[in-house]
């Protein structure tokens, strides 16, 4: 495996240019077993003042969410304006299309409107590794990176964001990719070496077998690993193998939120 260190400074790309250093902006991501939230200073890709979090409700409905990303929102009055808001499911045109990991209730809610309702507020509805990736490709681990990159976020499921040219290919689920006859993100994420009781060395081969069938099928430049692998990276990078560069993800548990906030002033929500 080949680690490296994140390119040098460069400038954001053009449609960053537009964004002011004061522009902080609301960022939510929804998580499995947490929802969290923090203020993003976008222009300088950094959270100002805490992360917070609230535990996700059980059963994980949209009535059931609202009120606890209300709450979330009334702690951080600081960002006013629009929010962007993570969500561990396919989002297209502004509609959760699958649920593996919250409730089926999801399924075809408009994340963004429900944000809009509860709140009066404008926000934008995205997958929670494609907001990831973007904080990393802009601002983390992938800045400066033109080639394909893959981040990929261990935790409850397997997330991933495909990018090429600095690019976003959204929702490309590839934590479903088929591994052993079954989910790779049922083998090979980090819920699995918690319940299955893995330890570090185990869980890694599996990871490695796993980072080797999308390199045949995607031959990435560099994966991004975020989540918990990217929490002891340094102990357990010599055992990471691929042949493209690997490195850890830079925002660890802030990235969800980071990007999130970046994708809402992207697309101008
Ligand atoms: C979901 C993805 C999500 C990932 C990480 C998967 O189970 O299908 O949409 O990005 O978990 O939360």
């Amino acid at each position: 495996m080949v680690y490296s260190q994140p390119a040098a400074v460069r400038p954001p790309p053009d449609n960053m240019m537009g964004m002011s250093m004061t522009d902080n902006v609301l960022g939510i991501d929804v998580g499995g077993s947490s929802i969290k939230a923090g203020v993003v200073d976008v222009g300088a890709g950094q959270m100002v003042g805490e992360l917070i979090s609230a535990p996700t409700p059980r059963p994980a409905t949209p009535d059931a969410m609202m009120p606890v990303i209300a709450a979330l929102a009334a702690r951080l009055p600081d960002a006013k304006g629009r929010i962007g808001l993570a969500f561990p499911a396919v989002v297209k045109h502004g509609r959760a299309r699958t649920a593996a990991n919250v409730d089926h209730a999801w399924i075809g809610a408009d994340g963004g409107a429900l944000v809009r309702r509860t709140l009066n507020r404008p926000a934008l509805f995205l997958n929670d590794a494609d907001a990831a990736g973007l904080a990393e490709m802009r601002f983390g681990a992938g800045r400066g990176e033109n080639g394909t990159v893959i981040m990929l976020t261990f935790g409850t499921g397997i997330g991933t964001a495909l990018f090429t040219g600095g690019h976003l290919f959204p929702n490309s689920e590839l934590g479903h990719m088929e591994l052993n006859g079954m989910d790779a993100e049922k083998w090979a994420s980090a819920h699995v070496k918690t319940v299955q009781g893995l330890d570090w060395e185990g869980w890694i081969e599996r990871v490695n077998v796993y980072l080797e069938r999308m390199h045949a099928m995607f031959w990435p430049d560099l994966f991004i690993l975020g989540g918990a692998i990217s929490e002891r990276f340094a102990d357990f990078a010599p055992l990471l193998r691929s042949e493209a560069r690997i490195r850890p993800a830079q925002f660890a548990g802030q990235a969800g939120v980071i990007g999130a906030a970046i994708a809402a002033v992207e697309a101008n929500a």
